[in-house]
């Protein structure tokens, strides 16, 4: 039986770019939303809908802002439980964190029990699509597909692959690495709302034999999105140079193997040289941004501004848990300070917009998820813009929805979050 629902609030959808318009054009409110079926059917009047679709049961959302729920391109959800660890740059980071917790994965229960745990979180937080890395063991990727399924949620994840430069037990090997991902990918790729990643970590825990294993994997499965690492740290750099001496620079170590191509991810990419610059903006991959984590871990502020300019495809995310916090609207605020820090602050419009319909397009989903259209799917997100006392009283004065929006943005987290719908249904968050 058709089921048809009229969301009534501050209905907000995108129509075009703020980076490419004038950002308070490129949004427009609606008063109504309808859903039907899982999808977005129709937005208007509400007098006119209502008229038009009288058996639709309604929620009144009164003042609250309702949009695309949001999307967070790059994670590592086995990352949950050690998040917020103390100090240390990039490499110890991993080597005194999270290895010892990734290391728990290849126990199926409790790869569930996070893999739950870290779906509650995001879905109180408003993220309905995340892009996660698993660790080396099938049975973390398993977990989190079961997870989201179970869910009716749209995921995107793989198998970590790594063979060298990291501890006894968390390796595999070109060979596994090859044969492992393509069972999974068979196994869960295009299966309901789930969708395969092929996921080299990053260059120095694979041997060139891996990496050239996973680039003809991709050769394979080229519709499927290709996830890592590239130019988070300085000293990272160094040692990706050393390892790697006959590239050209980082972006070679994967050029080289057949893993630079459209569909590709590259998490962080802060110090990035000319060369690679052009050459992702000539294979139009997606570059993801992940401010909290830039400053968490201490690895440098991202060029929004200049490789906006140059015509790059930008995703936000938050780095789970590199990234400091689970919420996007936390993701957002770092993103604007970072700007301001490099003098280029972001409008309000413009986070929006690249933690919904930025994100969508570095998944290359942008025509199912990230903002309000007929068709889409009805995967959303109901804000209170006035959570706190604190954001509320400037709510309060504020003169229009961007000013309205914006001290949610600095200041909200999951109080922010009303309500949230996955595929059509309410989430319980
Ligand atoms: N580079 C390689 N692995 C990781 C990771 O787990 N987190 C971050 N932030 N960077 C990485
Ligand atoms: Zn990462």
């Amino acid at each position: 039986m058709t089921q048809k629902t009229l969301l009534k609030g501050r209905v907000l959808a995108f129509d075009g770019s703020p980076f490419d318009v004038d950002p308070t054009e490129a949004a427009k409110t609606h008063e109504t939303v309808l859903v039907q079926d899982g999808r977005i059917a129709a937005l208007g009047p509400f007098a006119e809908l209502s008229q038009t679709h009288p058996d639709a049961r309604v929620t009144d959302y009164g003042n609250h802002l309702v949009m695309a729920g949001f999307v967070d391109p790059h994670v590592h959800y086995p990352q949950t439980a050690m998040i917020a660890s103390w100090g240390k740059r990039l490499i110890d980071w991993l080597n005194s964190y999270t290895f010892p917790e990734e290391m728990k994965f290849g126990d199926p229960a409790y790869a569930a029990e996070i893999a739950n745990r870290y779906l509650d979180l995001t879905a109180s937080h408003g993220t309905t699509t995340m892009c996660s890395f698993c660790t080396i063991h099938p049975e973390s990727v398993d977990a989190f597909f079961t997870a989201a399924q179970a869910r009716g949620q749209r995921v995107v994840a793989g198998k970590t692959c790594m063979d060298r430069n990291a501890p006894d037990g968390l390796r595999d090997t070109a060979q596994t690495a090859y044969d492992q991902s393509q069972a999974l990918l068979e196994k869960w790729h295009g299966v309901d709302r789930l969708s395969y990643a092929i996921t080299p970590r990053f260059s120095p825990t694979s041997t060139p034999e891996q990496l050239e294993a996973m680039g003809a994997l991709w050769a394979e499965y080229p519709h499927c999105l290709m996830q890592t690492h590239l130019c988070e740290q300085t000293d990272e750099i160094e040692w990706v140079r050393s390892l790697f001496p006959n590239a050209r620079d980082y972006l070679d170590t994967y050029e080289q193997f057949g893993l630079l191509g459209k569909n590709g991810l590259y998490g962080h990419v802060i110090h990035l040289e000319e060369r690679e610059r052009d050459r992702l903006r000539d294979v139009d991959a997606a570059l993801i941004h992940c401010p909290t984590s830039n400053t968490f871990i201490g690895s440098g502020l991202f060029d929004m501004e200049g490789l906006m300019r140059q015509g790059h495809r930008v995703g936000l995310a938050t780095d789970t848990g590199g990234g400091s916090s689970f919420s996007m609207l936390r993701t957002m605020a770092a993103a604007y300070e970072i700007g301001q820090l490099r003098g280029t602050p972001l409008h309000p419009a413009q986070l929006l917009w690249l933690g919904t319909v930025g994100s969508a397009r570095s998944l290359r989903m942008e025509d199912s998820i990230g903002n309000i259209a007929p068709g889409m799917e009805a995967d959303l997100v109901v804000l209170n813009l006035a959570s706190t006392p604190d954001i509320a009283q400037r709510e309060a004065t504020a003169n229009d929805l961007w000013e309205a929006v914006f001290p949610t943005i600095m200041m909200g987290d999951d109080r922010a979050v009303a309500e949230v719908w996955i595929g059509g249904n309410r989430a319980n968050t």
